[in-house]
């Protein structure tokens, strides 16, 4: 089915079942420990042996000599797999450093042997014992200095392929000199790792040429696809397989070296391997979130209303790399007749950088709604405000082009009443409980919708249930539960009479968990694969299609009426569909918006910062599920606050790795962190997207939530910090001087 005018009325829009609070259908799997992940099945393989992967302890250089006898005589060892003995390996296409390395090193932890033996401790003591030589090379590892030469870099990700490095519209250096407020200042923010609960982990069978890896995966068909380029052999001998993600937020979008190394690691054993990646192990060799330095100019009249904006963002990568597009929400957020985006990559050797939650927007709302706040004050505005006066409802870029639905300004104005804005004090540093300096925040939310392909089988059985299969993932997210829904709703049942089978290359190709475009667009998948189950029931019972409603485990058409297992009476129905997405998302520009509002309180003698309580008001199409959707946008609120508070991979500028690289160095919010929390969903149907009418919200979640914490540390303290995460040490010298 192509998706290429909008959606008109649809089963969805009863929603009985699509749109109510419903628990996770896998809950009970997960607190009852029967999920299982990755590392975790029992029964799938017999016998398997343990993979431990060797890193490399260097970031750039060669590794000269490998002395791995000591390690394949040491007890129970069974295997050792370096790249002198792996055979010709290719490389993904979304992996930019080899998964494994040698004799050339890429980067600091790159893996570079498995050693496979009968126990994990075996495996692991014999890991201990593999000699390297190595010869280092010099690296670049200074984003400061590398930005220096640093030319400029496109967006990866347009549609339009020959648009040049830098988006100008109208000429921003005349209005910018022109406008009577001017804001030029540079915001940082540090590399990041994703430090999802579930570490990496794969178990890899060959049964002779074919090859099955389960695995931890956001995107099935992406990893199988780059298992198989990475291994040399064709696609249809590999089966991938992840049932449950426990978190992923873009490390597991991509093929990483668990399961490379546990296919290398098989076929040298002879038998299946298991291998996960320690904690201390996956910041520098899997991807993290790189590390920006932004600089915002605004210029604007008295009134509040942007003449010019300019936003500048550099960032770094291995060679052949990619830039984080932290200046994605600037071409969009706001209205202004003269604008200018670019950016600039520079090369690191550093380990490869790549997605994270919301990658492009959540750096960069870090960095404008910081800049926002500061021209608030130089106008004398509500901050609020000013971002009200700045809305717009087309693309500044291209005011031909209309947002599909844009309701900012909505909730902008509905928290602020919510959260008691109107009581706060505009002048920094004003406001005392005890020892406490109390301080509120605000930021806009946004974040792109994103729509891809996704197919889904759906079965009506002789029992009566509906069996959907995708290779859709739920990392946490509850993709398990809305697509029972979204089943339910269109065949007219129950949801305990659905059935999800999900994350499985042998089940058609879905959209994956990415973006925060699964939820619609795997929905979509399933809602197209129904409309011709619905077809196929219908034609069975002679009805109609076209008039055939599902209801109550009936069929209706005209004045006849049937029940929906009377179609499978002659057997089992099968129906499989794509949805396709046509020129909707060029035609209309396509977005989720929010606003976040947050209060801290900041300790005056210590500088310690407390985050008291948070709202997020979010306009992000139909809402599938207020539970579950809910869940994403407050685990995304959390993670902001780490964002902004917490969160930094350090880099050792000498030899080029993230020190931290354990979660005892780098420190993650919980939400007990964090006392209230509050999600509101503005209703909202869009019926540009798809015909469930519904966007992206898990990205949305995180999309500003650091600038409104740094706001609102800002107005408790009087001290800007414009260099991630806000830190005591950043203003506990400027802090108001305590009586
Ligand atoms: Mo997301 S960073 O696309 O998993």
């Amino acid at each position: 089915m192509k998706f290429d005018k909008p959606a008109g009325a649809n089963p969805i829009d009863r929603m009985r079942v699509v749109g109510r609070a419903h628990p996770r259908i896998d809950g009970p799997l997960k607190t009852s420990g029967r999920a299982t992940y990755a590392y975790e099945h029992k029964d799938v393989v017999a016998n398997p042996a343990y993979g431990v992967i060797v890193a490399s302890a260097i970031s750039k250089g060669r590794i000269e000599h490998m002395d791995v006898q000591a390690a394949e005589r040491a007890a129970g060892v069974i295997a050792v797999v370096t790249a002198d003995n792996a055979g010709k390996l290719g490389k993904g296409k979304f992996n930019t450093a080899k998964l494994l390395g040698g004799p050339e090193v890429d980067h600091y932890h790159q893996a570079i042997a498995v050693v496979v033996a009968e126990t994990f401790e075996q495996a692991r003591a014999a890991a201990a014992l593999v000699g390297i030589k190595y010869s280092r090379k010099e690296g670049s590892f200074d984003l400061v200095e590398a930005l220096k030469e640093a030319p400029l870099a496109k967006d990866p990700n347009s549609p339009d392929k020959d648009a040049p490095p830098e988006s100008r519209t109208g000429d921003f250096q005349q209005a910018f000199s022109r406008a009577p407020v001017k804001l030029d200042e540079l915001y940082t923010t540090p590399d990041q790792s994703h430090s999802m609960m579930e570490p990496h982990a794969s178990i890899a069978e060959w049964k002779g040429d074919k090859l099955t890896v389960w695995t931890s995966n956001q995107m099935i068909d992406w990893g199988r696809s780059d298992l198989a380029t990475t291994l040399g052999i064709p696609k249809e001998n590999v089966r991938f397989v992840s049932p449950y993600v426990g978190g992923g937020f873009g490390g597991k979008l991509f093929l990483r070296s668990d399961a490379v190394m546990a296919a290398l690691g098989a076929k040298a054993a002879g038998r299946p391997v298991k291998v996960t990646l320690p904690r201390p192990l996956i910041p520098n060799n899997t991807t993290h979130r790189p590390a920006t330095r932004q600089r915002i100019r605004i210029g604007a009249a008295h009134d509040g209303h942007i003449m010019a904006i300019a936003h500048e963002s550099g960032s770094g990568d291995l060679p052949e790399g990619q830039p984080e597009t932290a200046i994605n929400q600037t071409r969009l957020l706001y209205a202004g007749p003269s604008r200018l985006t670019s950016m600039r990559l520079a090369v690191l050797d550093l380990p490869e950088g790549n997605s994270m939650r919301a990658p492009g927007e959540a750096p960069g709302m870090m960095a404008l709604e910081i800049a926002m706040d500061e021209l608030a004050e130089k106008l004398g505005m509500d901050p609020v405000e000013l971002r009200i006066v700045n809305d717009t409802q087309v693309d500044p870029e291209k005011p031909d082009r209309p947002f599909s639905q844009r309701n900012l300004v909505q909730c902008l104005r509905e928290g602020a009443e919510r959260f008691g804005w109107r009581n706060r004090n505009s002048n920094p540093a004003n406001r005392r409980e005890g020892s406490w300096l109390i301080g509120t925040g605000v930021a806009a939310a946004f974040r792109n919708n994103l729509l891809v392909p996704s197919g889904a089988r759906v079965y009506l059985g002789q029992d009566g249930l509906v069996t959907v299969e995708t290779d859709m993932t739920d990392i946490g997210t509850g993709s398990y539960t809305i697509i029972a829904q979204t089943a339910a709703e269109m065949m007219g049942i129950d949801m305990e009479k659905v059935v999800v089978r999900l994350g499985d290359s042998s089940f058609p190709v879905s959209s994956g968990s990415g973006g925060q475009f699964g939820a619609n667009s795997s929905t979509s998948g399933v809602y197209a694969a129904c409309v011709k189950l619905r077809e196929a029931v219908a034609q069975r019972l002679g009805f109609n299609s076209a008039e055939a409603t599902f209801e109550d485990g009936q069929v209706r058409a005209g004045n006849r009426s049937a029940k929906l297992v009377d179609a499978v009476h002659a057997g089992e129905l099968v129906a499989e569909d794509t949805m396709e997405w046509g020129a909707l998302g060029k035609t209309f520009q396509q977005s989720t918006f929010g606003a976040h509002f947050v209060e801290v309180a900041v300790d005056a003698f210590t500088g310690e910062i407390r985050v008291r309580r948070m709202l997020a008001v979010c306009a992000a199409g139909r809402i599938l599920n207020p539970t579950t959707a809910r869940s994403q946008v407050i685990g995304a609120m959390t993670m902001g606050v780490g964002a902004a508070l917490m969160e930094e991979l350090a880099v050792d500028k000498r030899r080029g790795f993230f020190v931290n690289h354990d979660l005892a160095g780098y420190e993650v919010p919980v939400h007990a962190d964090i006392p209230h929390q509050e999600v509101i969903f503005l209703e909202e149907a869009d019926d540009k997207v798809s015909p469930m009418k519904a966007k992206g919200v898990a990205e949305l979640g995180i999309c500003g939530v650091a600038a409104a914490v740094a706001n609102a540390v800002y107005n408790a303290t009087g001290v800007r910090v414009r260099n991630y995460p806000v830190t005591l040490d950043k203003q506990i010298a400027a802090l108001p001087v305590v009586a």
